[in-house]
């Protein structure tokens, strides 16, 4: 799908990826869904069209469109019950929203339920015709594109809590352990090219440890902004997150396993590498196209540090650079009840309101405390420089956390006695916050209105309530995010919506 507008198409369908066959939801007949490119500046209108009509999963749908900041048009973020009613069968909704001032490697994904990772979810990648990194590569282009997904024998609505998966999916195929030898993706090189690679992981749940044998890369993007060189062996990368690397086609012609280990996943998937789980094929032009890789990984990778992560362009972020220098602090407490079987943030679980955030902001509630869900909603002053620190270590982690509507810098990185960094710390809109001990600092400035989510980006703890919204600038918004009445329609029909199982 290239261009300013598209038609997506949303429908049930019946496939098997890995080999094993079930129902699945899809875009334009394809999962992953299919790739949508523009430049720089357009302003894209996307037509989505529920065609839902399996009983058996999600049936109501919302894009989001994922990094894209939606300055002015909150009302097209796609969260369900933040920034609308979800799309009913039969319907259909015109997403528009503009790319100025962004560019780089996003992908979009349903909002609604867990229903992305069902199959809703692809690309989106913005070109900037004057990418300050091209000189460093050769080709860039929609075979360059790396998607990786976790994925379900089980259809998600059938999955209470979490879910173990059975299959890593690198551009919408894999093995499963003990499944049959189909195919997977080739990424065909020249030697002697540099190709820029962009990497998405569309993940539910694990986040995956990539390398390509024999190679190195070298990180020059992370979720969209540009950032100095930084050459590694392997990448961790965490649901929602991308990166674009350069990787030079130097080695002798040959085929080389690309590999994403998850850090969880069902029998042996997340340790095993068996009989080309886990796996895609990067084949040099002229290598013998019909054996298995026997390359290597590197017995001693150099690792990947987000620490070493710094923007490409170094000139210090406004209300950003010293510490303590933020006008609100927000510290965070997450939590799990083991009973209740939900996932906590300072002592609230996040249900996603019937009425969404937007609406009821429209409508005229102002204060955070009036606005539904009860003790969800933090408000936020227009122009100030926040900061948010979350913890590590409760269960399942790490956690990745997302902020819609803006990129952050991640001020301190996950990991015990990381240091703070307010000069040059990278800017991304995923962050991982670590594990037991650890804590992670984001500032960012309010110069977004809109209520705008922000939350664990494994989505079954998403859906376990692990989210709370900013609503930033209030007394702004309805000014500021002019919603069209197509908008406002889709309200009514909530309650027409299949009850989600
Ligand atoms: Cu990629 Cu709130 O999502």
């Amino acid at each position: 799908v290239t261009g300013a507008q598209a038609t997506l198409v949303v429908s049930s369908a019946v496939a098997a990826p890995d080999g094993f066959e079930r129902p699945v939801t899809v875009v334009n007949g394809f999962t992953p869904a299919p790739l949508i490119k523009a430049n720089t500046g357009d302003l894209l209108q996307i037509n989505v069209v529920n065609n839902l009509t399996d009983p058996s999963m999600f049936r109501g749908t919302s894009i989001h469109w994922h990094g894209m900041y939606q300055h002015t048009t909150n009302w097209a973020d796609g969260a369900a019950g933040v920034n609308q009613c979800p799309i009913s069968p039969g319907e259909s909704f015109l997403y528009q929203f503009s790319t100025a001032g962004q560019a780089g490697t996003y992908w979009y994904h349903s909002h609604y339920r867990t229903q992305y990772c069902d199959g809703l979810r692809g690309p989106l990648v913005i070109y900037d015709p004057n990418d300050p990194a091209a000189g460093m590569y050769d080709i860039d282009d929609e075979n360059t594109i790396i998607t990786l997904s976790d994925w379900y024998h089980l259809q998600s609505p059938s999955i209470t809590g979490v879910a173990a998966n059975d299959a890593t999916l690198i551009n919408g195929q894999g093995r499963y352990p003990g499944g049959p030898q189909v195919d997977l993706a080739v990424l065909n090189v020249v030697q002697g090219k540099r190709y820029r690679f962009r990497i998405i992981s569309m993940s539910c749940d694990p986040n995956y440890i990539f390398s390509i044998d024999g190679h190195e890369l070298t990180i020059i993007e992370a979720d969209g902004q540009n950032t100095r060189p930084y050459t590694v062996d392997s990448i961790q990368i965490l649901a929602g997150q991308r990166y674009s690397v350069v990787l030079d086609a130097n080695q002798p012609v040959d085929n080389y396993w690309i590999r994403a280990l998850p850090n969880s996943g069902n029998y042996d998937l997340a340790t095993g590498f068996f009989q080309g789980t886990n796996s895609a094929i990067l084949r040099y032009f002229g290598a013998p196209m019909t054996v298995d890789p026997t390359s290597i990984a590197p017995a001693n990778p150099v690792v990947f540090d987000e620490t070493l992560l710094h923007p490409l362009d170094n000139s210090p972020v406004p209300g950003e650079p010293y510490p303590g220098g933020a006008d609100v602090n927000i510290n965070l407490a997450l939590d799990f009840d083991m009973e209740a079987w939900r996932f906590y943030i300072n002592g609230v679980t996040f249900q996603p309101p019937t009425i969404p955030v937007l609406l009821q902001i429209l409508s005229g509630v102002q204060a955070a405390q009036s606005l539904l869900p009860e003790g969800s909603v933090y408000s936020l002053p227009r122009n100030a420089s926040i900061e948010i620190s979350i913890p590590g270590g409760v269960i399942s982690s790490p956690h990745p956390f997302h902020l819609h509507g803006h990129a952050f810098s991640v001020v301190k990185s996950a990991g015990i006695d990381t240091p703070y960094n307010y000069v040059n710390p990278v800017r991304r809109d995923v962050v991982n916050t670590g594990d037991v001990g650890s804590n992670t600092t984001i500032r960012f400035r309010t110069d977004n209105a809109g209520p705008w989510i922000l939350h664990c980006h494994i989505d079954w703890h998403l859906d376990l309530g692990l989210a709370i919204i900013l609503a930033e600038d209030t007394p702004d918004v309805s000014r500021a995010n002019p919603a069209p009445s197509s908008w406002d329609n889709l309200c009514p029909a909530f309650s027409s919506q299949p009850p989600s199982a």
